[in-house]
């Protein structure tokens, strides 16, 4: 492998840029061409291709968002669009790919590794933490630590006006940003897809904290359960004293200067991606599992509600008491 391009695909976290610098100069240092395509899998398409120095990626180690930029590319899906996107590659002899996103984007890789045999690495670059085979991926600790500053600051007003607060979080069908920000603000009651919700026991919980004057809640609620206007609506029928009131956090989740663990993660594997290339270990994502490089095949680097331990919601249940 030596002409290598990059690229980042789906919605956007913090922390790609850091990824991108990290392949950019380990494929540099080992005497690589770079080229950074732009827009995902669109710029693959349209030709939109440049070529990467050690320069083009300074002073972004701690910018949120893609140089790159980012999108979903629905043309991608087809046949044809992928053999018009190898062409574009062909053309400019890059023969070897490192993508930057979600399990969409693998899929994508994965069929573009197969039809035209060049060698493809992902990079787990998501919010949500929702792909298998890692234990973190790039912009989820930036994404829930801007969470958790969210929540401390409601409560402050939580706590002046005694009121009862249902924040939403992002995640999609994930409930990870909900569990860890809902821990570590000390929320009261933390809603996620993976575990049903006792609508019954959550107002009976509520009712006895009101019998105790205890009226300072916060509820967090991850985007993939039902939606916190629904809970809201719920609560305020059936304990139409609460002072209630609702905040979905929204794309602020998205956004941001990268914390530290995401600019770790994200040079890690960057840097690991450009190693498996020269190294033959091809079509692989590259995650980190108990701290150490870990590789799955593209084809498995899927969709995964990793399984939330049942200690995570006693721990929210004994210590919000
Ligand atoms: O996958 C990241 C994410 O922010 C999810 O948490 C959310 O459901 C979705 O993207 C929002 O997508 P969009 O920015 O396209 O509205």
């Amino acid at each position: 492998v030596t002409k290598i391009g990059v690229l980042t695909s789906g919605g956007d976290a913090p922390g790609m840029n850091a990824a991108i610098r990290a392949v950019v100069r380990t494929g540099i240092y080992n005497g690589m061409e770079v080229f950074g395509i732009m827009r995902g899998y669109s710029g693959m398409i349209d030709n939109d291709i440049v070529p990467m120095h050690s320069r083009s990626v300074a002073n972004i180690i701690q910018r949120g968002g893609t140089i790159l930029k980012t999108a979903r590319c629905k043309e991608f899906f087809e046949y044809e669009g992928r053999k018009k996107a190898y062409g574009n590659l062909k053309k400019l002899g890059i023969n070897g790919l490192v993508i930057i996103g979600g399990d969409g984007s693998f899929r994508g890789a994965h069929k573009l590794s197969e039809e035209f045999d060049i060698p493809c690495i992902g990079l787990p670059g998501t919010i949500d933490k929702d792909i298998a085979g890692t234990d973190f991926t790039i912009g989820f600790d930036t994404a829930v630590n801007t969470a958790v500053e969210a929540i401390d600051k409601i409560r402050d007003t939580a706590d002046a006006h005694d009121r009862l607060f249902i924040i939403e979080v992002m995640g999609r069908d994930a409930g990870y940003i909900a569990l860890h920000s809902g821990i570590a603000t000390g929320a009261e009651n933390i809603l996620i897809p993976e575990r049903k919700t006792d609508i019954e026991e959550l107002v009976n919980g509520l009712l006895e904290k009101e019998r105790r004057r205890k009226l300072v809640n916060i509820i967090v609620v991850a985007e993939g359960d039902r939606g916190a206007e629904d809970v809201a609506d719920i609560i305020k029928e059936r304990i139409p004293s609460a002072d209630t009131r609702v905040c979905v956090l929204g794309h602020i989740q998205r956004g941001g200067a990268p914390t530290c663990m995401d600019r770790l993660i994200a040079s890690r594997m960057g840097y690991s991606a450009v190693e498996s290339l020269i190294e033959g270990r091809h079509n692989v994502m590259i995650g980190i599992v108990n701290n150490k490089m870990h590789y799955t095949p593209l084809e498995k680097a899927v969709k995964a509600k990793q399984k939330i331990s049942d200690d995570w919601l006693k721990i929210v249940k004994i210590l919000a008491s």
